[in-house]
């Protein structure tokens, strides 16, 4: 298996690296690429330096590529990557709508990785992070309504925003004004309800993904799904506040139950011990966790529930490499 990660050197490629090594992926050859500017660049692998390399315009000479270096680059450039036979696992929002490509959390819809026709969508991180909590729940009580605040990290806007985020703190610190690049406003300490452009319903689209893409990924359009997202100053983890109505009775202890079973999950849920899912213990684990489960006081046969998980691992580069094993193994 001949390897190519475009988009190496940002926030999401450098975890993808970390990732196959950890897991110990079995690949023949890994190439690395990105934009003219880290020509040359070398980044750690298995204990050997590997050079980056400026993306060509043509076909790459790999059987996989996984590609996260923005939507237009991968609408651009993947189906020149597909018609060279490579399997795309695309980190990017280009092809997430599109009815023949399979959008993919494996631990919900598996079965779909195997219809694809080269291409294969790897999700959103607030939707990815979510539908690890939410799959198992829905599955057990059957989810009607929800409605979901997010407090998103830096990360989720690359490797600069994360690096505007600790300067301009710094700067806010030392008495001057912090600036906004990667952000609409400045992040320190400060939470922006604005990701991704606003659309028509006054929703932004960071927001709608979670209610398109949790339908296409759950495979039922039928739940009815409310989101606010809010950048907040975490590098990156993102939690989520989430309040669901389920069709059958349910209560916090059964849904503890129901978690403690599902992979990928951890149940982090000792509120008198002073543990809850939190932003600094959730990074660098490839578990979301979730907790603060109570029973609502606004539904009937409803939950309310914390989840956090790491943006860069379960909400980007973990779930495509979980993509890449699951499609080795075969149906
Ligand atoms: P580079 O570091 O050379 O700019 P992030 O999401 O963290 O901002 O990362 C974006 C990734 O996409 C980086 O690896 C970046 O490379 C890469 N990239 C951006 N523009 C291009 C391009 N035109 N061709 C290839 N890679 C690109």
């Amino acid at each position: 298996m001949r390897v190519a990660v475009v988009g190496a050197t940002g926030a999401v490629g450098r975890e993808i690296l970390k990732v196959l090594e950890a897991r110990r992926f079995p690949l023949s050859e890994l190439r690395l690429y990105a934009s003219p500017r880290s020509a040359g660049v070398k980044l750690p692998f298995m204990g050997e330096e590997i050079p980056v390399e400026a993306l060509p315009e043509g076909p790459l000479p790999v059987d996989m590529v996984l590609a996260s270096a923005g939507g237009s680059l991968s609408k651009a450039y993947a189906p020149r990557w597909v018609e060279g036979g490579a399997l795309v696992i695309d980190n990017s929002s280009a092809f997430r709508y599109e009815p023949e490509v399979p959008l993919v959390v494996p631990e919900v819809n598996r079965e779909a990785i195997f219809r694809h026709k080269g291409l294969i969508a790897n999700p959103n991180c607030t939707t990815a992070i979510l539908a690890m909590a939410l799959w198992p729940l829905h599955k057990a009580f059957r989810a009607q309504r929800v409605v979901v605040a997010t407090y998103q990290a830096a990360s989720g806007a690359g490797a600069r925003a994360m690096e505007e985020l600790l300067t301009e703190t710094h700067r806010f610190l030392h008495g001057e004004a912090p600036r906004a690049e990667a952000f609409a406003h400045p992040l320190p300490f400060n939470v922006i309800p604005h990701i991704d452009a606003f659309q028509e319903n006054g929703y932004t689209r960071e927001e709608m993904k979670v209610v398109w893409e949790t339908h296409k990924i759950f495979g039922d359009s039928s739940i009815r799904i409310s989101a606010t997202a809010v950048r907040v100053p975490t590098l990156r983890a993102h939690a989520e506040a989430v309040s669901v109505e389920f069709a059958h009775p349910v209560t916090p202890e059964a849904a503890r139950e129901v978690l403690r079973g599902a992979p990928g999950v951890e149940v982090v849920d000792e509120p008198g011990n002073k543990r809850y899912p939190m932003p600094l213990t959730a990074s660098g684990k490839w578990d979301v966790e979730v907790g603060r489960i109570r029973k609502s006081l606004a539904f009937e046969n409803g939950l309310d529930f914390f989840v956090v998980g790491d943006q860069l691992l379960k909400g980007a580069a973990l779930n495509a490499v979980q993509i890449a094993e699951e499609w080795l193994k075969g149906p």
